[in-house]
């Protein structure tokens, strides 16, 4: 499986603002990704591929330079908002942009916290392109999480390195822990307790990071098209090598399984920090479930395809508390349903709820509208492996921005896409 892309961004923004040289294993190469490394390159601090090992030349906590010309972070929330936070904590103005879809989304909520702690928006924008203006001078802050989001998370931490004294990040439900994990493994001073039920993580500002070498796992929301086209098309069997199993991640593979395919880890260990399996899926016959809310940050960004999936199995699933799908690379609930309701599937949103009513097979053959989302390609892509009839999506070319292998490893386990008339052939 190709790198994760969480984990790929901060390891290169880790070792831009550590010192001494990083090496990367492993690292994701999609378009997001490098976008962030040309973006620490502009920013004094230079990402090189050599042999098949990625560098990171660092320059230290508060140690990058101002850029000649705009950061453009294409299509990236991630890299956009964790960046935010290190430039928040620097004495430099810098204009940011980024696609048509990156630009319609809320940027508030990193802004938020980041101007509490001495971050300048011009003009009090909330979506780029903006001008932001940091300091080095930051106030440390305790901030609780008003949405569950580990890029808020991570921006607010990112800042605090650059503070003086404590920032405190609360968060009542668990998101992705990448940051705290690895910022352990550069050095970074951080605590982690839980406060009346919720998680408190502090990072020591002034902080001083090690360059240090990463290996990064596999991403479990790419490998979730794989292992969701194993759930539903008869006789697979396939194992996904080198996949991270990070409990903040996995929550799709759990309710597979609990709508009855075969799924097992296997081979599990630990790499770089974080823990690691080979994960095997068998095709099963598939019952709808109820997906409690709760469980939305452990399986965000896998909701379109956990969908899909859904519209294969037997009865209703329902999907509760998704209002985050509304503000990722696209409005993934309206996406979701309209995708459904093109092929044939019984679906709908009532406020932040999805609803998917399946009867064991999909008629297919509908127009899916991507909207400049990689994923909603890739999981309408994954529903035409099972339909009666070939699924079209209106775009592919932003599956490059996450997964631009997963056309390839779909072919080599047997798909077969093409363009229009041709893929009916
Ligand atoms: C990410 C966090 C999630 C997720 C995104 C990656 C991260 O976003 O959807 O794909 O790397 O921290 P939110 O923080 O907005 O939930």
């Amino acid at each position: 499986m190709p790198g994760d892309k969480s984990i790929s961004h901060r390891a290169l923004m880790f070792g831009a603002i550590s010192t001494g040289t990083t090496r990367l294993k492993g690292l994701l190469e999609a378009e997001d990704v490098l976008n962030t490394a040309k973006v620490l390159s502009a920013l004094g601090a230079p990402v090189t591929k050599i042999g098949g090992e990625w560098q990171v030349k660092g320059r230290g906590v508060g140690g990058l330079a101002q850029p000649t010309e705009p950061l453009d972070f294409g299509n990236s929330g991630t890299g956009t908002r964790l960046m935010l936070g290190i430039i928040a904590g620097h004495d430099m103005t810098v204009e940011i942009v980024g696609d048509a879809s990156l630009s319609r989304r809320p940027m508030g909520r990193v802004l938020g916290p980041l101007q509490q702690m001495g971050l300048e928006i011009e003009g009090g924008r909330d979506r780029l392109p903006l001008v932001a203006r940091g300091s080095a001078n930051l106030i440390p802050i305790t901030y609780e999480l008003p949405v569950p989001s580990a890029q808020v998370k991570s921006a607010v931490l990112l800042a605090g390195l650059h503070a003086s004294g404590e920032t405190s990040v609360i968060e009542r439900e668990a998101t992705r822990d990448h940051t705290e994990r690895m910022l352990r493994h550069f050095g970074a001073a951080l605590n982690v307790e839980t406060v009346a039920g919720k998680t408190k993580i502090t990072v020591k500002g002034d902080a001083e990071l090690q360059g240090c070498d990463v290996v990064i796992p596999g991403d479990p929301s790419s490998a979730a098209f794989l292992a969701a086209a194993a759930a539903l098309v008869p006789g697979s069997d396939v194992t996904i090598e080198g996949v991270l199993i990070n409990p903040t991640r996995i929550g799709f593979y759990e309710v597979l399984r609990e709508m009855g395919a075969d799924v097992s880890f296997l081979n599990e260990r630990d790499e770089g920090g974080e823990p690691v399996a080979d994960i095997r899926v068998q095709q099963a016959p598939l019952k709808g479930v109820h997906v409690a809310a709760h469980r939305a940050p452990s399986m965000i960004d896998e909701y379109p395809v956990l969908s899909v999936v859904a519209a294969f199995a037997q009865g209703e699933t329902r999907m509760d508390g998704l209002a985050e799908l509304k503000v990722k690379e696209s409005d993934r609930l309206a996406a979701t349903v309209a995708g459904l309701i093109a092929n044939g599937v019984d679906a709908a949103a009532e406020g932040d709820v999805l609803i998917v009513s399946g009867s064991g097979a999909v008629r297919g053959g509908g127009l899916v509208e991507t909207h400049l989302d990689h994923r909603m390609a890739m999981s309408f892509l994954t529903m035409g492996l099972a339909s009666r009839e070939p699924v079209t999506v209106d775009d592919t070319t932003m599956v490059a921005t996450s997964f631009p292998e997963f056309l390839s490893l779909m072919q080599s386990l047997g798909a077969r896409f093409g363009m229009g008339a041709e893929a009916r052939g």
